[in-house]
């Protein structure tokens, strides 16, 4: 086993800094320098309800760095190159959606990168809040030149989890565009389906990051909690992507919807409750989706490092990782908090 450090949730409050093993290379696998890490509002949700007999919980799914080590059955990447991992990192390979490069989707479920089980060796993944991770080459991705490192790593789980249902849903020009909730995912759906070419709006809270959403791009804003503008918007988006973490009441998005439009809803995962009346009216569709294939992961990189999108970022030593969870839960950031890991050293 090799040996590295990172930050450990022992509870469902804060995190602290230990020792980690990582497998030895397999044949396939890479030993990756962590640089860079984004805290995503999972990774809130999985310490706050974690589930102390699953073992030790590594949060961080959203990393770039640098190959340092392959194993020798490698071939996409060699020491040094710069390279970025998400929230998946393995597949059975065999299903039809493995086969179909909708590994997110494989019958057999993914392996997370972190609270996963390994299928090889049955361990506990452990995630990308470390400096160093041991990843299959094929669920690696060569990061593109001209990407920020440190803002590109958000693309790696925020980025491809709304990527993926804006192009199945054929967003592009002419498409009336709703983002839900601008955090995280939010702000990097907007900068996507803007670049897509789509007419693209915002809806918040309130009209505090109304400026933010403007020169992210966004062309609307819809406060939520004013009747009178939700009620100007309704029937108007083909598409709303819906990224707010609480649990909350669909109907409200749904009738936000235009006829034959979907509300897309990534963000607060679980049981949701639908008046098929907020369907019925509009022939509308309710979908959901999450992380991304292989194929689309790397479109989407392409994409973003040709249209100049990476998150908005506040980075932290790592060191400070709790209070970048505890801001994160207070809706405190503008709009990825990213770890600088190099305090692991
Ligand atoms: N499907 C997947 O695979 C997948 C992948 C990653 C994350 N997620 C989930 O997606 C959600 C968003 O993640 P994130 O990292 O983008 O979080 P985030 O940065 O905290 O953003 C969430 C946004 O939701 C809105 N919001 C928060 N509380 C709300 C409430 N009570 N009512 C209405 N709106 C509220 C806020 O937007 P405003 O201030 O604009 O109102 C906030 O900025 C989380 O639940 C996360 O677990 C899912
Ligand atoms: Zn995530
Ligand atoms: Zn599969």
């Amino acid at each position: 086993m090799r040996t590295t450090t990172g930050w450990q949730a022992d509870g469902p409050t804060t995190l602290r800094r230990t020792e980690l093993k990582r497998r030895d290379l397999r044949p396939d696998d890479l030993a990756v320098r962590i640089d860079y890490c984004g805290v995503c509002h999972s990774d809130l949700h999985a310490i706050r309800h974690q589930d102390s007999a699953a073992g030790a919980l590594v949060p961080g799914h959203e990393f770039t760095g640098v190959v340092t080590e392959t194993g020798p059955a490698v071939t996409r990447f060699a020491p040094g190159d710069p390279v970025a991992v998400g929230n998946i990192v393995d597949s059975c390979g065999e299903c039809g959606m493995c086969r179909a490069g909708q590994e997110n989707f494989c019958h057999a479920f993914p392996t997370l990168t972190y609270g996963g089980t390994d299928r090889l060796d049955g361990s506990t993944t452990l995630g990308g809040f470390s400096r160093e991770y041991v990843v299959r080459e094929g669920f690696a991705y060569p990061l593109p030149a001209g990407l920020d490192p440190a803002a590109a790593a958000p693309l790696l789980c925020a980025g491809v989890t709304v990527w993926e249902p804006l192009r199945a849903l054929g967003v592009g020009p002419g498409s009336r565009v709703a983002v839900a909730g601008l955090g995280g995912l939010g702000h990097l759906a907007v900068m996507m389906a803007v670049a897509l070419g789509a007419t693209t709006s915002v809806i918040s809270r309130s009209s505090g990051k109304a400026d933010d959403a403007r020169r992210l791009g966004a062309h609307g804003f819809v406060v939520s909690t004013d009747p009178d503008q939700v009620a100007a918007a309704r029937d108007t988006f083909d598409v709303v992507i819906d990224t707010i973490s609480a649990p909350h009441d669909l109907g409200p998005y749904l009738r936000l919807v235009a006829m034959d439009g979907t509300l897309s809803h990534l963000g607060h995962l679980g049981p949701v409750t639908v008046d098929t009346m907020d369907l019925l009216l509009g022939r509308k569709k309710l979908s959901s989706a999450g992380s991304g294939g292989r194929p689309a992961t790397a479109a989407m990189l392409e994409f973003c490092a040709e249209h100049g999108i990476t998150a908005e970022i506040e980075l932290l030593p790592s060191a400070r990782v709790n209070e970048a969870l505890d801001r994160l839960g207070r809706n405190d950031v503008r709009y990825r908090f990213v770890l600088d890991l190099s305090d692991l050293s």
